[in-house]
């Protein structure tokens, strides 16, 4: 009898301690649910590039194990180009103090900069992170700061509109003058394309309604226009090559992206493998603990050959037979 009533003790005790044990696990469970990272990611506006940079930041994280939802927080939000907008969204990721802010594109970054200078920022493609003064090294970037270049191998781009147009005298750079990622790179290619014995017409636009009117002015007076890595004719490259197709005048974009809106061919970074970039350098942040201060500005050396023959057919433009062979082996043909 005795040890029938032990037995009934112990089970009590037992069925106790396991519901007890059962709340507590619960419990901890949701807190370390209520603890799973957030990362606010602030895209400036939306056009196909940083769209894909955007697609591969995503991926990257989603293939190091990081679900959105279950084991991470991704806030994403599109500031319209609108200065304000990015303003107020950095200072609400300041106060959900998210562990890592993305900034794609150069305003986005600068404005989260300006919002803090303790939460790690990655940049999710700035042209010249130094240049710009959002770091005072790509090398050693020592504070909150790192992430990845978009600088376009200019030179390379140079080159392969001399491959397709060997004859080209007049070279149209367009670009917007608030847009410094844009305006570095005008210039740059400005020079490079002098040195070449290459006259060059640089025009600006202040926004996307001078568009049609400046590239309408442009296009008759040059034989190519190239277009830098600009936010704001990134949305408007198939005005801007439809104005230019009138003409019989190709456009050579400076990112990968631009030529499916119509630009004939680039050797240009591949805007998705940014993205990715990024994302590993969240990855380092997150699961790795590495402080953006000792993490190195990425650099991409190697862009991709991208042909349009769509275009290349609507100008009266024959690809040489080397460069369609190249693209059909390592880039890719648009048709
Ligand atoms: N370089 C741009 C900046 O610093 C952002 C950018 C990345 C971009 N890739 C692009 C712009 C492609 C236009 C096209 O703001």
């Amino acid at each position: 009898m005795k040890h029938v009533k032990r037995l009934y003790g112990t089970l009590i005790f037992l069925f106790a301690f396991l519901i007890f044990a059962f709340f507590y696990v619960g419990h901890q469970q949701q807190a370390a649910h209520n603890k799973i990272p957030k990362v606010g990611v602030l895209q400036l506006l939306s056009h196909p590039a940083l769209d894909q940079i955007n697609k591969g930041l995503d991926d990257t994280l989603e293939k190091n194990g990081y679900k959105n939802g279950k084991n991470i927080q991704i806030i994403f939000q599109n500031a319209q180009g609108d200065q304000s907008n990015l303003r107020t969204i950095s200072k609400q990721f300041v106060e959900d103090n998210v562990d890592v802010a993305v900034g794609i594109a150069t305003p986005s970054v600068q404005s989260l900069k300006n919002a803090t200078s303790t939460i790690p920022i990655v940049m999710g493609a700035v042209t010249d992170p130094k240049g710009f003064g959002i770091v005072p090294s790509n090398t050693h970037p020592g504070g909150n700061i790192t992430g990845v270049s978009d600088q376009a191998p200019l030179g390379d781009q140079l080159k392969l509109m001399k491959e397709i147009m060997p004859n080209i005298k007049r070279l149209g750079i367009i670009y917007t003058s608030s847009d410094m990622s844009a305006t570095t790179e005008s210039k740059k290619m400005k020079k490079l394309a002098k040195a070449q014995g290459i006259d060059v017409d640089l025009v600006s636009i202040s926004n996307i309604n001078d568009l049609e009117q400046v590239s309408t002015n442009l296009s008759q007076n040059v034989d190519a226009i190239f277009v830098p890595t600009d936010n704001t004719i990134a949305s408007g490259m198939k005005l801007l090559s439809s104005v230019a197709a009138k003409r019989n005048v190709p456009v050579f974009p400076a990112a990968d992206t631009m030529v499916k809106d119509g630009g004939l061919a680039t050797l240009g970074l591949s805007q998705y493998e940014l993205g990715q970039k990024a994302g590993e350098d969240v990855v380092a942040i997150l699961k790795h603990h590495k402080k953006p201060a000792d993490m190195p500005v990425t650099f991409i050396k190697k862009g991709h050959l991208i042909i349009n023959q769509k275009m290349a057919e609507k100008l009266n433009i024959t690809f040489p037979d080397s460069l369609v062979q190249r693209a059909q082996k390592e880039g890719r043909i648009i048709k």
